[in-house]
């Protein structure tokens, strides 16, 4: 098949390589020359492990182009996914589709052929509806389905999530087209899980409703771990406990700082927006987005209490700010919350992230180290944000230094037991 990706982001370069890599002609269309060009250089503008080589391999192979030619690209394509941004509105939780909206009169002038139009970007319920009339004219009704086809990909785990997903969902009722898209997965759906064909508004409402019950079931987690604090008991044994059975499922029952990122935060606001639209409460949802966003309140509780109420002049590490390991990404990150307040309180705060210095923090107030060693120094407080490698196995004869050193483990990486034993005063979440 021939395939046009409009948009060279996060979605649309994963779904791109990936379809390249199945053996399908894929060009990656997007309106920044600059980042065209890095990537016919092999330069790739995201943090994902295992994109560049997937994408050099395949550019290398010619089964993948990168283009800014937009016209020439959806004339040539078979299939056109939509993988463009859709942010949320700064005034209101909409998400704002002014760029699928523009892709979308350029496929209209375009659609010298049968094609199949794909939105891959998470798109509110009925947008498929809204292009497929802003598409239609008096002559070219049988040129084209509209066809919803959402992604499941999580940062940092993209490609696997891709190449193995647990089901692909394709929204139409087109036989045609729907022959097509099982064709064109077929050799995915081989290796595991299922093709789900479905109407386009169930695939739309499919994505938000399994990012927001994701987010509920991490949101369900973080409030037992805050009574498990209270009781005395281990919340990593209640997530065993409850994950173990399989109509809860053990996954995304790890309790942490609260979710972050480009998708729970947002998708979860435009759930609700369009609830509202369609006059129905997601009183859950509602209360998941509340919980959420006063989690960093109760951080900032525990952290006071660990530090005796003091928080002035104290030295506080940071190991890792973004919103989860394997990622570079900020958006939405608890770091974002909790650094500033203590910087305000008067707190030194210094971190180490692997994947380098932050913009979001002022250089001058927030200090950030390329070690772990120096950005501990001298530190009252240790707060493990993230869940890297890197941080399982640290050299606590290295951080002993000679305060006594106190660990704040936001991800529960290591076992209250052992750290006992340890001249180190261990915390953590749930426990
Ligand atoms: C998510 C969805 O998982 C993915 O299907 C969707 O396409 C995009 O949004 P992503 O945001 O990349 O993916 O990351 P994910 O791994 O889902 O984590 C989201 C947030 O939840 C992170 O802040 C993470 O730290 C947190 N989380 C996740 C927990 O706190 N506990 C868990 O058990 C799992």
């Amino acid at each position: 098949m021939k395939i046009c990706v409009i948009g060279s982001g996060y979605v649309g370069l994963v779904s791109g390589a990936c379809f390249a890599e199945l053996g399908n002609n894929v060009t990656c269309v997007d309106n920044k020359l600059n980042k065209i060009n890095n990537l016919k250089n092999g330069v790739i503008p995201i943090y994902e492990p295992g994109l560049d080589e997937l994408i050099i391999r395949n550019f290398e192979q010619k089964r993948l182009q990168f283009t800014t030619n937009i016209s020439k690209s959806i004339k040539k394509a078979d299939l056109i996914f939509i993988c463009v941004g859709t942010p949320t509105k700064t005034k209101s939780n909409e998400a704002d589709l002014k760029y699928v909206f523009q892709v979308v009169k350029i496929i209209k002038k375009n659609l010298n052929k049968y094609k199949i139009i794909i939105t891959k970007s998470t798109v509110p319920v009925t947008t498929g509806d809204k292009i497929q009339r802003l598409l239609t004219t008096k002559t070219n009704k049988k040129l084209f389905e509209v066809v919803s086809n959402p992604e499941f990909l999580r940062e940092g785990e993209a490609i696997r999530d891709f190449m193995f997903p647990d089901r692909v969902v394709v929204g139409t009722n087109s036989k045609k087209a729907n022959n097509i898209l099982k064709n064109l997965y077929s050799p995915i759906i081989k290796k595991k899980g299922i093709y789900f064909n479905t109407s386009r508004r169930a695939a739309e409402v499919i994505k938000y409703a399994a990012n927001a019950f994701l987010a509920t079931k991490i949101t369900f987690i973080n409030e037992i771990s805050n009574l498990c604090e209270k009781l005395k008991v281990d919340v990593t044994d209640v997530s065993i406990g409850i994950g173990a059975d399989e109509r809860i499922g053990s996954r995304f029952l790890r309790a942490g700082p609260g979710y972050g990122g480009s998708c729970f935060p947002k998708d979860t606001r435009a759930l609700v927006s369009t609830s509202k639209k369609f006059k129905t409460n997601l009183s859950i949802v509602n209360s998941t987005i509340h919980s959420n966003d006063n989690r960093y309140k109760y951080l900032l509780t525990r952290i006071k209490q660990i530090l005796n109420n003091k928080l002035k002049s104290k030295k506080i590490t940071f190991l890792g700010v973004t919103f989860k390991a394997g990622t570079d990404d900020m958006r939405d990150s608890a770091s974002l919350k909790l650094i500033p307040y203590l910087v305000k309180k008067g707190s030194k705060v210094s971190y180490y992230e692997p994947t380098g210095i932050k913009n979001e923090f002022d250089k001058k107030k927030v200090f950030y180290f390329n070690n772990i060693k120096d950005a501990c120094k001298n530190s009252d407080l240790l707060i493990i944000h993230t869940e890297w490698n890197e941080f399982k196995q640290l050299n606590f004869n290295w951080l002993n230094n000679k305060k006594k050193l106190k660990i704040y483990d936001l991800r529960n990486l290591y076992s209250p037991a052992k750290m006992k034993n340890k001249n180190i005063e261990y915390f953590s979440i749930g426990r």
